[in-house]
């Protein structure tokens, strides 16, 4: 051996790609360039929030509270939760990490759905268990494919409801059966990363049901809807004996003063996500029928980003959409990595830059781009 050689499985993880970041501000021609890669909100932090970065920026040479006290405090006032079934993380991708590092080890299985969030190969990899891939239908998690994928050696299941990038969703019955099907020494992870986006009436973001079993965690984001990505904060709430077990792993400060202190803000300013869910409810069904009149196939979604299906054509693949409407300052998300090569993911932005999209996308359909 020559040189340090890392653990076995891990050099099988391909990094995960973030969307594309807008590179320019204004295109050639002087339009404004939107990122619409990476399901931010478009209308930014709560004011409070960065009021509370801002205050605290003075202070930041002292160590944060190691138990981010206040923060799980404020999460549990406000989604009615025991604040000692709480963990924060330093995004809920910390979550997903630290659930995987305690459960799934060498010899172990972790199921995920096919076109499910990335991140879960990832972490099951990264702590040395073996990845399984249930077979979605039509881009719908499917939970009796999920079951099928469980065996003995099966420590964790994935779920990110909504999913990521297909904005496809189960109701409460289907995760319902799941759970209940699941052996229970199986922990079911519910990833509830836009639940604050979904309108559906049979829509159950996971708290009733990591409230109640020992075996099912659910996990959220500040990074979505709450306008906090850059900060880095997520969470976690479920059984004690889980969550007990992550914050023995977990580093001791890991979240900071600032992304703490933004966090309780933020979730105090509930007019801001009261506007944030009018303006997605507002144009995700706009897009969703103008693109479809376009004559584009849109998968069903109750997230705040769609998924769109590009003719297998010469000139009008999802590459040269991608190419073109960049081009604009319009900048999708190629899924690819997802083996969905035919579809782009389009966030839903501020009014201009939907309407630009519809506008650019009806341009694009109008030739072939060789
Ligand atoms: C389904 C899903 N889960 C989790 C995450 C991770 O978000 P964060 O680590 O920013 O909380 C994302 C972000 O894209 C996501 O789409």
């Amino acid at each position: 051996m020559t040189k340090p050689v890392p653990r076995a499985g891990l050099l099988k993880i391909d990094p995960y790609v973030p969307g594309k970041s807008a590179t320019l501000s204004v295109t050639a021609d002087g339009a404004r360039v939107y990122k619409l890669s990476a399901n931010e909100t478009p209308l930014g932090p709560s004011p409070r929030a960065v009021e509370a970065v801002r205050d605290l920026a003075p202070h930041m040479a002292a160590y944060p509270d190691g138990s981010s006290r206040l923060l799980r405090e404020a999460i549990g006032e406000r989604y009615r939760l025991d604040p000692a079934r709480i963990i924060a993380g330093a995004g809920s991708d910390q979550i997903l990490e630290l659930l995987a590092l305690a459960y799934v080890g060498p010899g172990d299985e972790g199921v995920y759905s096919q076109y499910g969030f990335l991140e879960y190969k990832i972490v099951i990899l990264a702590a040395g268990g073996t990845p399984k891939v249930a077979p979605e239908t039509r881009y719908t998690a499917n939970v009796d494919a999920l079951l099928k994928a469980v065996t003995e050696k099966t420590k964790m299941v994935f779920l990110a409801n909504p999913n990521n990038p297909t904005g496809t969703y189960l109701p409460a019955k289907e995760i319902e059966r799941l759970a209940d099907a699941l052996p229970p020494h199986v922990i079911l992870v519910l990833d509830a990363a836009y639940a604050e986006y979904v309108l559906a009436d049979d829509y159950e973001a996971g708290i009733a049901f990591a409230t109640t079993r020992g075996n099912v965690v659910m996990t959220r984001t500040f990074s979505k809807i709450y306008g906090l990505a850059g900060l880095r904060l997520g969470w976690g709430y479920g059984p004690a004996h889980v969550i007990e077990t992550l914050d023995r792993i977990r580093s001791p400060f890991n979240i900071s003063s600032v992304a703490s202190a933004a966090g309780v803000a933020a979730l105090q300013d509930r007019a801001h996500i009261d506007a944030a869910v009018a303006h997605n409810a507002k144009w995700l069904p706009w897009l969703a029928a103008e693109i479809d009149a376009l004559g584009l196939e849109v998968l069903p979604s109750v997230g705040n980003f769609l998924a769109i299906r590009f003719p297998d054509e010469a000139g009008r693949r999802a590459a040269d959409a991608d190419k073109f409407l960049t081009q604009r300052g319009l900048v999708l998300r190629a899924i690819g990595a997802y083996d969905m090569p035919q579809f782009l993911r389009l966030t839903v932005g501020p009014q201009e830059a939907n309407e630009r999209v519809v506008a650019a996308l009806a341009d694009f359909l109008q030739n072939v781009h060789v």
